[in-house]
């Protein structure tokens, strides 16, 4: 290949223009998949000698260059230039500056169409597994903060109106479900996609007498891609990682609302950390929780990547598309930017300080153990419909006295029904309403404790 001309360049008279250059390229994003590019050539040659379709000198040379270009490129020896278009290309002009005409074979076979799509399954492989590490690691320093917060209570919400209290562990541990679900949900996503495209070449397959197996045992891959045309045009993944992704920023942004709404002094159920809040310039005496607003915020990117991806794909004509190096972009931001808020966010939670004595008094207020009292009746025996209708009167009771339901004597109890008797007194206590919940998925302490030796045999087992 001489200096400036493009490995395709044979049937092109004029050069490329500069600003078409600059235009296309992509170099400047996709070089961070240099090292996959090169874990992915080395098995495509080794397979090419395996099947004499190269010699095994040629393999054996190529593979040598191929690993001095790694190690030049880890040590940021290589400087990329638009002209190379893709990380691809900037690869195979190395290879072949370094080792001459022989290496040209290297893209016997093969099409930058398969290429990328493997470079992006081994990169989304390794990130996934990265994204599961630190939904573990989340996961169990709330698994932690439930056990260090087992006999704090506070008020429940619908609608954001108190409703019923409950256990913080409880709370805390409501996100542990939904993080589970996500990481379920990026094994299943990584499990779909850990396939091998290689082979499928532009979108034909190669006359050549590759054997995908042996590639697809090189590189770890459990399946085959079994339709080449589908293998090059296929982002399904992509799609389905920045949704997971977005499921995980949304998990996060709602957690990350409560934090900030529990730390303005209206609420005062919560302190987050100075080290993950910051000051105003002009108000000395704010501090602000701006790492929790910024998840919140950074919630909507991910969104945003998402909409790109999908309206990327919709019109595509089969097969491949050069539309599709508009995948990589918002794919690497979510990768980026889910496991940067993972990542702080695990950090910020095990310090975040809850104020058990605000939480408590907040739950006993707002009627929250109206249910209750409404469960007592159909404890005795009354329709629940009934029930729900005297608790009603009596709450209409209260706000017209301004009482709380603690605060009525047995006495005032049974003037609403004959069944009251003293025992519901203790009935509407806050620890009694609470463990009353003993149900699988209730409140109780005893529930919650359950719920935590079985999440924590589960994560012994994995
Ligand atoms: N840079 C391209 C991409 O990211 C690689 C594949 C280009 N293939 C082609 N035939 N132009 O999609």
């Amino acid at each position: 290949m001489t200096a400036g001309k493009k490995p395709w360049g044979g049937r092109f008279q004029k050069p490329t223009a500069k600003n078409v250059e600059k235009f296309t390229a992509s170099i400047h994003f996709d070089k961070r998949l240099y090292s996959y590019d090169i874990e992915g050539s080395i098995a495509h040659v080794t397979m090419l000698a395996g099947q004499g379709i190269i010699t095994a000198k040629e393999a054996k040379e190529i593979t040598a260059a191929l690993k001095s270009i790694l190690q030049d490129m880890e040590q940021g020896k290589i400087a990329f230039n638009p002209a190379d278009e893709d990380i691809h290309m900037a690869i195979e002009r190395q290879l072949i500056s370094r080792i001459g005409e022989s290496g040209g074979k290297l893209h016997t076979g093969r099409s930058r169409n398969d290429q990328v799509v493997l470079d992006v399954r081994l990169f989304l492989r390794r990130e996934i597994d990265n994204v599961l590490a630190a939904l573990q690691a989340l996961q169990s320093q709330l698994v932690k903060l439930a056990k260090r917060e087992i006999t704090t209570i506070m008020p429940g919400y619908t609608h954001m109106q108190k409703a019923q209290p409950v256990l913080l562990s409880h709370y805390l541990l409501a996100f542990w479900e939904m993080f589970d679900r996500d990481a379920e949900r990026m094994r299943d996503c990584r499990r779909r996609f850990n396939v091998l495209p290689l082979g499928a070449a532009a979108l034909a397959g190669t006359s050549l007498p590759i054997d995908r197996s042996q590639t697809a045992k090189y590189l770890n891959f459990p399946q085959i891609g079994q339709n080449s045309m589908d293998t090059v045009a296929d982002r399904d993944f992509v799609a389905e990682f920045i949704f997971a992704s977005s499921l995980i920023m949304m998990h996060l942004s709602r957690f990350c609302e409560d934090l900030i709404l529990w730390s303005s002094d209206e609420f005062g159920f919560a302190e987050i950390s100075d080290a993950y809040t910051t000051g105003s310039s002009i108000m000395p005496q704010k501090k602000n929780p701006d790492v929790a607003e910024l998840i919140r915020g950074k919630a909507a990117r991910v969104y945003g990547d998402l909409f790109a991806i999908l309206t990327l794909l919709k019109g595509l004509p089969m097969t491949y598309n050069r539309d599709l190096q508009e995948d990589k972009e918002p794919l690497f931001d979510a990768v980026d930017t889910v496991k940067a808020c993972l990542e702080i966010f695990t950090e910020m939670i095990p310090q975040t300080k809850f104020n058990s004595g605000r939480m408590r008094l907040a739950a006993a207020g707002g009627f929250s153990a109206a249910t209750d009292v409404a469960e007592y009746l159909v404890k005795k025996g009354l329709p629940f419909r009934n029930s729900h209708e005297i608790v009603g009167k009596i709450v209409a009771h209260c706000l017209k006295n301004n009482k709380s339901l603690d605060q009525l004597s047995t006495k005032d109890y049974q003037k609403f029904s004959p069944v009251f008797s003293d025992d519901i007194r203790e009935e509407i206590k806050l620890e009694k309403v609470v463990n009353s919940r003993k149900h699988i998925g209730g409140t109780a302490t005893s529930a919650v404790l359950k719920r935590i030796s079985e999440i924590e045999k589960k994560l012994g087992r994995k």
